[in-house]
């Protein structure tokens, strides 16, 4: 054979071996590694990668060596094993993991720190569990405190939830494991959630449900995002052409996977050409029931491939959802830099309960009766716990977002732990057990039962820390269905009353994912609310109580004094939960906050409101434009008697115009180190110009007026300590 033939095959298989080695070397570019890797595919295994192979995996490509997606929910820990095909629990003894406070109490944090922390741990837990994308976090919001799954969300104010989601993502992201930001969009109710069509101005879908996803995508670069369920505009969200290849993919220039929800795929052309790049499903053979192995037949299999080999979709539609999938591969199961992470860590628990400790929100403290300090403990001889939240583990439940928890401390173990006297306890109320649609009925001769045991035990006691709330059961903070009262179910407003008739030192602590009523609430001395703890629920909680550690936790969302008071209720059934399956967002951009200021309607608990046991004075802020950004600077003083954290707010305040806009809107946001009594720090607060702009609907695009504008900075949006103007 002549030299040269003999150098060029030696160049050919060469050229080979170092072709083979793109698409599988670690170190080689990202994009160099998809292009290679879809080079080598074929058709059909390109179809392969775009939809389920079982409940919670994506395929790879086995004769390339290119490893499938392993997902699973959720955004407070990894849900337990289920079975390949089923929804049903595989049953695994391995899989015990860590439940995180929910979403809304990170939200409640207002600490990026924590985000960051809350992102790296709950990551760690996934990679250890051998998951390549966990589905969450949220980011929907709270426009009624009826919807089910308001708890794994970050409240009613897009620019609180994006800038707390951002470093979440990033620290989830930064160990190889891919967040999937969830639903987008509009999932804003569990009501007719499958179908139903939301009607929305351009503007608040642009200011309000769409910004926390644009934060993610801008500053976080999300790897993946999970359509909604619900339409847009008549169409779905996970195959809305509008919404995923206009706004996500082109004017956002993501180049994530966009998964659909579960069974959120509605049809194969719009699935085709719609934007959806991964096809997951709620049974194997699409969507309707169990059958073997059918996951070939949803939409993104072969009916796809026969769109294909028609010639109706062009074959660059496919290999640019591959493109997508195999990006998302090379970030996550075949990337390098994947942690190993570890699963039930101390690490990962002091991680939960400083969450906890920081995301609650004490909303009452008359007398100062809290906290319960153990060594003043001894002036209450009979110490009574009452209600079911007391005992009832609220990791689980929910939908979801459940968890199988190693670990799961109780607050009555927690008292019994911290206070070594006795507190007795009484059940008061129970709930019983429910998930999605069923519940148990309540048997109502053994709830008057309850009450009147707790009712007797009340007489005896000189203290009374009541702890009740939702329970994510059914239609309580869970997935599938809306709330249906305003109000604490299962008796405990009449409960908590007659409990306070007897007894006046009564603290009302509550879990759940939303505001509600408190019809009770002159009657009691303090109220302190949870959210979701997770497994250290107890100790965060019983450390909060006790002083151990000063809350600073702060509302994200508006708890009205009676659920009329909420803007879209004015609007009636079409503006929530709509008729014939089309609601409207009637009340625009005039969600939560928004509505209470510029309508002067008096909220119960302010948006960013909580209480210390201490005080902070705010010193005069001051502003200066720095580039892109307005620079706001505040100096908070600790003038109480104890150690503690605070949250500054910053609301703008636009110059009157011909543009409606609320009267403030939050654009920034700082929290203290925890300050000594006396000590003082200077608070930094960064807002980009940007940041002020609203959606102009006449240019379709984002618009700006000339200022002043005025800042408003305070502690919360209702107590605002200083002001100062700036222009831009
Ligand atoms: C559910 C939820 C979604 C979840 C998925 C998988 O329907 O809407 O949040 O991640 O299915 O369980």
């Amino acid at each position: 054979m002549k030299k040269n033939t003999i150098l060029a095959v030696l160049m050919a298989m060469t050229a080979m071996t170092a072709q083979a080695q793109t698409y599988l070397d670690p170190n080689a570019p990202l994009e160099e590694r998809v292009k290679d890797a879809l080079s080598r595919m074929t058709t059909h295994e390109k179809v392969q990668i775009l939809h389920a192979q079982s409940k919670f995996t994506s395929a790879g490509v086995p004769r390339l060596g290119i490893r499938q997606l392993n997902m699973d929910d959720g955004p407070h820990g990894v849900r337990e094993e289920l079975e390949w095909n089923t929804w049903n629990p595989a049953k695994w003894t391995n899989d015990y993991i860590v439940a995180f406070p929910s979403l809304t109490c990170l939200a409640s944090t207002w600490n990026t720190e924590m985000s960051t922390a809350y992102g790296n741990a709950v990551s760690e837990e996934f990679a250890f569990r051998g998951k390549d994308i966990m589905l969450g976090p949220g980011v929907n919001i709270q426009r009624t405190p009826l919807n089910g799954r308001a708890f794994e969300y970050m409240g009613e104010d897009p620019f609180l939830a994006g800038e707390m989601v951002v470093p979440y993502i990033k620290a989830a992201q930064a160990n190889g494991i891919a967040c999937c930001l969830k639903h987008f969009v509009l999932n804003d109710q569990e009501t007719d959630r499958f179908g139903v069509n939301v009607n929305v101005s351009d503007r608040a879908m642009r200011e309000i449900y769409l910004r926390p996803f644009q934060k993610a995508v801008e500053k976080a670069h999300v790897y993946t995002i999970m359509g909604s369920y619900n339409k847009w505009k008549g169409v779905h969200c996970c195959h809305n052409d509008e919404l995923l290849n206009g706004i996500l993919k082109k004017e956002w220039n993501w180049d994530g996977a966009l998964v659909s929800d579960w069974g959120g795929a509605t049809n194969t052309l719009e699935a085709a050409t719609g934007g959806l790049d991964i096809e997951m499903g709620t049974y194997t053979d699409g969507k309707t029931k169990e059958s073997e192995f059918g996951y070939e037949m949803y939409h993104l299999g072969n009916p796809f491939e026969q769109l294909l080999k028609e010639g109706k979709v062009p074959m660059s539609v496919l290999d640019e959802k591959a493109s997508r999938v195999l990006r998302t591969i090379f970030r996550t199961s075949m990337n390098p830099k994947k942690v190993i992470g570890n699963q039930c860590s101390e690490a990962h628990y002091d991680v939960c309960r400083q969450i906890g400790e920081e995301g609650i929100v004490m909303l009452k403290n008359e007398k100062n009766i809290l906290p319960l300090d153990p060594s003043k403990w001894t002036k209450y001889h009979n110490v009574l716990v009452v209600g079911e939240n007391a005992t009832r583990s609220l990791t689980q439940g929910g939908g979801s977002s459940e968890l199988k928890t190693l670990r799961d401390i109780s607050p009555l173990d927690a008292f019994k732990k911290k206070y070594e006297q006795m507190v007795d306890y009484a059940q008061g109320y129970y709930s019983g057990r429910a998930m999605y649609d069923f519940v148990d009925k309540i048997d109502e001769a053994k709830q008057a039962e309850l009450k009147a045991q707790a009712l007797e035990a009340a007489k005896g006691a000189d203290l009374i820390i009541f702890i009740g709330g939702l329970n994510k059961n059914t239609r309580q903070d869970c997935e599938n269905g809306d709330r249906e009262s305003y109000d604490l179910p299962y008796g405990q407003n009449e409960l908590i009353s007659e409990l306070a008739k007897i007894q006046k030192n009564i603290v009302v602590v509550t879990f759940g994912g939303n505001p509600y009523s408190m019809p009770w609430l002159k009657e009691v001395a303090a109220v302190v609310h949870c959210w979701y703890l997770g497994s250290e629920a107890g100790t965060a909680l019983v450390n909060v109580l006790s002083g151990e550690v000063c809350p600073s936790g702060k509302l994200p969302v508006t708890f009205a004094e009676k659920y009329e008071d909420y803007p879209y209720v004015q609007y009636g059934k079409e503006a929530y939960p709509g008729v014939n399956k089309e609601v409207y967002y009637k009340e625009g951009i005039f969600v939560g906050y928004r509505h209470f200021s510029s309508n002067n309607v008096k909220p119960l608990f302010p948006f960013g409101f909580g209480l210390s046991y201490t005080k902070f004075a705010y010193g005069k802020p001051t502003t200066t434009v720095e580039g892109d950004n307005i620079v706001v600077q505040t100096t908070i003083t600790n003038t109480g008697k104890v150690a503690g954290k605070e949250i500054a707010q910053v609301y703008v305040s636009a110059p009157k115009s011909n543009v409606e806009r609320p009267v403030k809107e939050l654009k920034g946001f700082g929290k203290t180190k925890l300050l000594q009594p006396g000590e003082s720090e200077t608070l930094r607060i960064t807002i980009p110009v940007d940041e002020l702009n609203y959606w102009d609907e006449t240019k379709n695009g984002w618009a700006r007026i000339m200022g002043p504008y005025t800042l408003n900075v305070g502690a919360s949006v209702e107590d605002i300590r200083g002001k100062v103007e700036v222009d831009n």
